[in-house]
């Protein structure tokens, strides 16, 4: 059988590896996909040579449009990353009647239900395993080995880059801008890292699983977005004294009201294994009603992690060449047509228990005062420190966890006690999840 052939789009930290495993692991990839698959045409503006294997043999160009256009690929491998004009290449490869393979995980967040639909039309599949954490293969856990059933909750560190930095934070001492700057020299980081450390590459990725499922459609707009530049080491700290560990984590839960979408730093028992996932690791936790809760970890960024994800669809896209497309695998692991209209909630209907840190005067009755505000509000409070003042300090860090309520009263609770003449400087607020 002739030899499948792949254009790659992008030959940096993701390309590169892409290509390289690609080469490296040729004829057990043939033994897998049971034809041989070759990069035959190649688009980027700089590369480095010699970190690639079988270059030499791949026709390199500047210009994406015509690896597109270039009627002998019969898969395209989009690795350029951002919504433009990745959108646009996508959607021509695809108008040529091709495979698409990409690691975008904006690009499916924010246009996936437009290409997915293109791709429909067209009897061509557009995959997208390496679009969420990196290496691990969350994508087919969700789509095809869960297919059976009701998914509950998902909840993961899908972030690399900023499970690195708190990692790193925690455990050195490090400073912010140090480890991201590492983590930016390591390819982990996206080309623009405030996409990393505010959140943004996380609610792509957790916008996607959301929609795999509860089989509705792609809303990147409805997610909650809370970064982790705002994580200060004391807080860190004083977690660890109750016996948590802040980690930016993605949750998406089908509840009766909708369907809870959010990302934001989050206290997580320390005991429990998610936890414990440090570095540029990640790990999504599924529940389904059938199988339980179930775990997946792995590295969420690097170049070779990412492309053995790239290289897996590949070889998945290569299987299926010859099957009916309306026997392929649906996309959004539910069949087009079947999708549903559950809308998200916004964040003052979800419910979280909190961890609240706040600088108050030291003297009587503050803490009654708070207390008060939050028992008015309906909010009973689970345990509660006040910190030293330090030395010639009329301030102190007062820190408390609350049972769960609604966001909506607790930030009513709040505007009550940041006014308090007592309390200086914003109340700092944690979400609290018990993953149990
Ligand atoms: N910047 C992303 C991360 C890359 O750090 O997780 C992988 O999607």
């Amino acid at each position: 059988m002739k030899p499948v052939k792949v254009g790659l789009l992008g030959l940096g930290t993701v390309g590169g590896g892409t290509l390289n495993v690609l080469v490296r692991n040729a004829v057990e990839i043939a033994r897998r996909a049971g034809r041989e698959i070759v990069v035959a045409h190649a688009a980027a503006r700089e590369f480095n040579r010699e970190s690639l294997d079988g270059i030499d043999t791949v026709e390199v160009t500047d210009d994406a449009f015509k690896v597109v256009e270039n009627p002998e690929i019969d898969i395209v491998v989009e690795l350029i990353g951002g919504y433009s004009p990745a959108r646009e290449l996508v959607l021509k490869a695809i108008e040529n009647g091709k495979h698409v393979v990409t690691a975008n995980k904006a690009l499916i967040a924010m246009h996936g239900d437009e290409i997915f639909a293109a791709a429909q039309a067209k009897g061509v599949t557009v995959a997208f395993e390496a679009a969420v954490a990196g290496g691990i293969p969350i994508i087919k856990a969700v789509r095809e080995g869960l297919a059976a059933n009701h998914i509950e909750w998902i909840a993961g560190i899908i972030n690399g880059t900023g499970n690195f930095i708190l990692t790193e934070m925690r455990d050195k001492g490090r400073d912010f801008a140090d480890v991201l700057a590492e983590a930016q020299a390591l390819g982990y980081a996206e080309a623009d890292p405030t996409f990393d450390v505010e959140g943004i590459d996380a609610a792509h990725k957790l916008t996607i699983l959301a929609s795999l499922a509860f089989g509705i459609p792609l809303q990147f707009d409805r997610c909650y977005t809370e970064g982790i530049s705002r994580i200060e080491p004391q807080d860190v700290t004083y977690a660890e004294e109750f016996g948590y560990r802040i980690k930016h984590l993605g949750v998406t839960r089908r509840t009766e009201k909708g369907i809870e979408l959010r990302v934001h730093p989050t206290l997580i028992p320390e005991r429990r294994l998610i936890a414990n996932v440090d570095g540029v690791m990640n790990a999504v936790l599924v529940k389904g009603d059938a199988v339980g809760p179930t775990l997946y970890y792995g590295a969420g960024a690097g170049s070779l992690p990412t492309a053995s994800a790239v290289v897996a669809d590949v070889i998945d896209v290569t299987r299926t060449l010859t099957t009916d497309p309306e026997n392929r695998v649906p996309h959004l692991a539910f069949q087009p047509g079947e999708l549903s209209d559950m809308s998200v909630l916004s964040m003052d209907d979800v419910e979280t228990a909190y961890y609240l840190r706040m600088t108050a005067e030291d003297k009587p009755g503050v803490v009654a005062a708070v207390a008060g505000i939050l028992g008015d509000a309906g909010i009973s409070i689970e345990a509660i420190k006040q910190k030293q003042p330090r030395e010639g300090e009329n301030q102190v860090p007062l820190v408390m966890l609350t049972h769960r309520v609604l966001e909506r009263q607790m930030n009513e609770a709040i505007s009550k006690i940041e006014a308090l003449d007592a309390i200086s400087a914003d109340v700092i607020r944690i979400r609290v999840e018990s993953l149990s």
